[in-house]
């Protein structure tokens, strides 16, 4: 590259010249032209602060500041601060011990920041912390455990020799974080990947790349819908220096669609003649990586014709509105139902009856890393990077799309910056293995922030009708639900959105007469898909209301009435099945009673004393989810192998999205196997390595691929007694460094491990086993077994709540959750804490308008000082069919989460808002309108 300037600044304590222009974000320079990618990019727009590092020693923005202005300025990144700040390693040791990262791709930005803070202030107070925190984002953690690190740090060790290096936390557990631990179920060991996030050398999709790439850019649609046609492309490529090629729908080689459900899959790589949302992809056009950086999409050689755009489902099902999809009447997707009982006639003998609507819009899922990664061709193979939660279904995707056999296709998924469900649909995978499979060269591509907002799946909007009706001593009888969920342009998980909300829809009570009607209705959006929940969370808002209004009217105490009605081990679902155990809600309900009690009191003393305009107000909800795909095979294959070093290997398909899967099953198979966690290598997924854990959603990996660690477990501890001679199974396992010990009584045996012949899988002993949970099909009224495995939980709200202004403040959430068994109680509670935070944004202050705020300075989510503290009781009702009874928690930590809260609202202001988020404008005049000084509607 020519050198533009003399430029140079001190990076890390050594002076460097800097070679890039220098109206270069300092993020890209450090990124590009340095490879530190431990700083992280999640906007470039200074709303996220992932990007932070030390400017003459002042934490800045990288990505607003522009490196002509560093000069001889000093600058330090995580990789220098993680070498040289003895704050900062503290802090490192305070972020594991804590679980104060998840995903892990805020982490570098968080620590940087709190290094200064520190620096300053050795011993901060909690107030200190958030605003020094303030603008760094993070969608995972809830905030709480950072803050709690970062308060506790000076209590911490020195990270020892925290240059990253190592590949586990269990190594990082023999050298640095107390207690050596073994690793068993139920202990609260670091995370196994956590020495690498707080060190910033996880690797995300954006932080790797082939040094020959060229850089892919997507021409995406300005409209809903739109008529387009292509003007003369070679002659674009050739008029425009550094451009290497175009793309289109005619150079896609296999079959020009795709979908997560085969049988609907819809969505095209590049649109044909039509758009049908603004943001869908038209073409890609591939560079060089400086062509690429100045690129204006709109000298592309497109013409667009807008057309008239259904943007509701109601328009969408209006008489005579065109199909969007050809195939789909009524622009309907599909529909869903589960019926028992005679609802109308229960309704009519209910002592009281509640009838209610409630509805949400999109939900940006707002994680901090945007999409990204890069494909080359090897052969007449395709390998392609990524950051996904679905490699195996991407895999079957793409070779279609390229039309090779799957096995010539492979995924290498990254370290995963959150993804709630987004990150299950293809992204930049199927634009990257077109280019990549033409060109026979690399090539790589990140979505902006504004290209990820605009253009990837988002929480469903919804519309939920629900009549509720009980008896007069308080016994639910009946439920009639609606449904109505804008499923966007294309299908993604709006059919598993429409069958799974009219299984929650009753909630986790006995409900005897029961109907729910569902149905995803296409508009010209962006795709509604997957987020933690499937539509789980919209249903719940609705249903927990309408029963705390029954509640009322019976003038009965709204948590008792939940706990009168909840289900028991006997009661049937109401799709008919019977769960037998492990039914935990009424549990968490009774943990709830001593503080749903005093925060009544707490309450009621304050609105006595403030209460003309700050009224604070008591909510609670419950919730039940079930555990994987909805009546469908669900399967999960674990391998672990013996290793001639005394290590086990365990391949871990499943990708870890933040949640701590890696760490969770390695803990379930250190258990069954009897062997300590810090003799495990992780293999993470790739799919020519790894066998096929299936998906990252649904709550899962705890549950499916748990079992299939515990029995491969099992299954290679049976191998290792019968090989070392028929030991019992009572038998107690010591790996050393190459060697094997077995000790049972007085009986002792040493194996030396060197030596002894390989299996076909290349070790001294192995396990395969697939597990796939035992559900059965539903039947036309959806009756069934959907799921082998519930969740349950419940939440208790505490709010204050501004008369004048309409402002809500959360004070504290009560957050029981019935886990069946905690695995790693500390990765639990970090699910509760982050799937709170993420309800909270969705009661409050979250809903994504397309075509406006598609940044995250108009899309708010919750900051630092939005999350109100947060007490987790976990409840530990055991599974029957769970591993050591665990059932999962990734999607029910949310669900509860926003009808407790405008429960709460209620209780406060006396107000309900139909039309989330409840934002002041809304709160407040509701207010007025209840007072009857205003006429608005909320
Ligand atoms: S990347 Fe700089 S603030 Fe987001
Ligand atoms: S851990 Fe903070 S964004 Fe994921």
């Amino acid at each position: 590259m020519e050198t533009l300037t003399e430029l140079s600044m001190v990076l890390n304590g050594k002076t460097v010249p800097v070679r890039s222009d220098p109206r270069s974000r300092l993020s890209t320079v450090l990124r590009e032209e340095f490879r530190l990618t431990g700083t992280k990019v999640g906007c470039d727009a200074g709303d996220c602060g992932a990007c932070t590092v030390v400017i003459n020693g002042q934490a800045v923005c990288s990505c607003l500041t522009a490196v002509g202005q560093l000069a001889g300025a000093e600058v330090l990144t995580i990789e220098g601060l993680r070498d040289s700040s003895p704050e900062f390693k503290r802090l490192q040791t305070s972020f594991l011990e804590h679980g104060a990262a998840q995903c892990g791709v805020c982490t570098p930005g968080m620590l940087v920041t709190a290094a200064t803070l520190l620096q300053a202030h050795p011993e901060p107070s909690e107030t200190e912390v958030m605003d020094a925190l303030g603008g760094v984002l993070c969608r995972c953690t809830g905030y709480r455990k950072i803050i709690r690190a970062v308060i506790h740090a000076n209590q911490s060790q020195q990270l020892a020799g925290s240059n990253g290096n190592a590949t586990t936390g269990a190594a990082l557990g023999g050298t640095s974080v107390g207690a050596i631990h073994r690793g068993s179920v139920g202990e609260r060991i670091v995370r196994l990947d956590g020495l690498r996030k707080v060190s910033g050398q996880d690797v995300y999709g954006a932080d790797e790349w082939p040094e020959d790439s060229l850089v892919l850019g997507v021409i995406r649609s300005p409209y809903a819908h739109a008529e387009f046609s292509f003007g003369d492309l070679a002659a674009f490529v050739e008029g425009t220096p550094g451009i290497h090629a175009v793309f289109t729908a005619c150079d896609v080689p296999g079959k020009n669609c795709y979908g997560v459900h085969p049988a609907f899959a819809d969505q095209p790589v590049f649109a044909e003649k039509i758009a049908r949302y603004r943001g869908e992809a038209v073409a890609a056009v591939v560079g060089d990586a400086c062509s690429m950086a100045t690129f204006d999409p709109a000298a592309f050689a497109v013409t667009w014709k807008q057309l008239p755009a259904l943007l509701t489902p109601s328009e969408a099902q209006s008489p005579g509105a065109a199909p969007i999809h050809t195939a789909r009447p009524d622009n309907i997707l599909v529909r869903g139902r589960v019926v028992h009982g005679d609802v109308e006639s229960a309704l009519r003998e209910a002592a009281v009856v509640v009838e209610a609507e409630y509805e949400t819009g999109f939900i940006e899922h707002a994680y901090i890393e945007p999409e990204a990664g890069f494909a080359r061709r090897v052969g007449d193979r395709v390998e392609i990077q990524c950051c996904t939660q679905s490699p195996y279904v991407s895999r079957k995707d793409i070779a279609a799309i390229l039309g090779i056999a799957e096995a010539a296709v492979r995924i290498i998924p990254t370290a995963v910056g959150g993804g709630f469900g987004s990150k299950l649909d293809l992204s930049t995978q199927p634009f990257l293995a077109v280019a990549a499979w033409h060109l026979r060269r690399p090539v790589k591509m990140i979505y902006s922030r504004t290209e990820s907002i605009r253009s990837t799946t988002k929480r469903h909007p919804s519309k939920i009708h629900c009549r509720a009706g009980a008896t007069a001593d308080g016994r639910l009888l009946a439920m009639d639900l609606q449904g109505e969920f804008n499923t966007g342009a294309y299908a993604s998980w709006g059919p598993t959105v429409a069958a799974r909300v009219p299984i929650h829809g009753s909630g986790p009570y006995k409900v005897p007469h029961y109907r729910a009607l569902t149905r995803a209705v296409h508009t010209h959006l962006v795709p509604a898909g997957a987020f933690r929940g499937f539509g789980v969370p919209q249903g719940t808002i609705a249903q927990e209301q309408v029963y705390d209004a029954l509640a009322e009217k019976l003038r009965m105490d709204k948590l008792e009435f939940r706990a009168l009605n909840a289900l028991t081990d006997c009661d049937p679902t109401i799709t008919g099945q019977v769960l037998g155990e492990g039914v935990g809600i009424r549990a968490c309900f009774d943990a709830l009673r001593p503080r749903w009690k005093a925060a009544h009191e707490e309450a009621a003393v304050f609105n006595a004393q403030n209460g003309s305009q700050l009224r604070r107000g008591v909510g609670v909800a419950g919730m039940w989810y079930g555990c994987g795909n909805t009546s469908l095979a669900n399967p999960s294959t674990m391998r672990i192998g013996l290793q001639r070093n005394g290590r086990i290997a365990i391949h871990m398909g499943a990708v870890d999205i933040g949640q701590g899967s890696f760490t969770v099953v390695t803990q379930i198979c250190a258990d069954a196997l009897g062997v300590s966690v810090d003799r495990f290598d992780l293999l993470p997924a790739d799919t020519d390595v790894s066998p096929d854990c299936g998906k990252t959603s649904a709550s899962r990996q705890t549950f499916v691929s748990g079992n299939a660690a515990l029995l491969a477990g099992k299954k290679l501890r049976e191998e290792i007694l019968k090989v070392a001679g028929g030991w019992p199974e009572s038998t107690h396992l010591h790996l050393s460094d190459g060697g094997l010990h077995l000790y049972e009584k007085s009986l002792r045996k040493h194996v030396v491990l060197h030596n002894l012949p390989l299996d076909a899988r290349g070790y001294v002993l192995s396990a395969e086993i697939t597990y796939d949970p035992p559900t059965k099909p539903l039947d036309p009224n959806g009756q069934g077994i959907p799921y082998a495995v519930y969740g349950f939980g419940a939440q208790l709200a505490e709010v204050e709540v501004d008369l004048e202004l309409g402002t809500v403040k959360v004070l504290k959430l009560t957050a029981a959750h019935d886990v069946g068994r905690a695995i790693n109680p500390t990765l639990v509670e970090g699910q509760i804490e982050g799937g709170i935070a993420q309800g909270l944004g969705m009661a409050l202050m979250e809903e994504f308008i397309p075509g406006k705020g598609e940044n995250l300075h108009d899309y708010l989510i919750p900051t630092i000082g939005d999350v109100p503290h947060v007490e987790s009781i976990l409840i530990e009702d055991a599974s029957p069919v769970g591993p050591f009874g665990a059932k999962g928690i990734g999607e029910q930590a949310l669900i509860p989460t926003a009808p407790a809260i405008l429960n709460a609202l209620y209780d406060a202001a006396g107000v309900r808002i139909h039309k989330l988020p409840a934002t002041p404008d809304k709160v407040r005049a509701a207010i007025l309108a209840k007072s009857g000084s205003g006429n608005a509607h909320a």
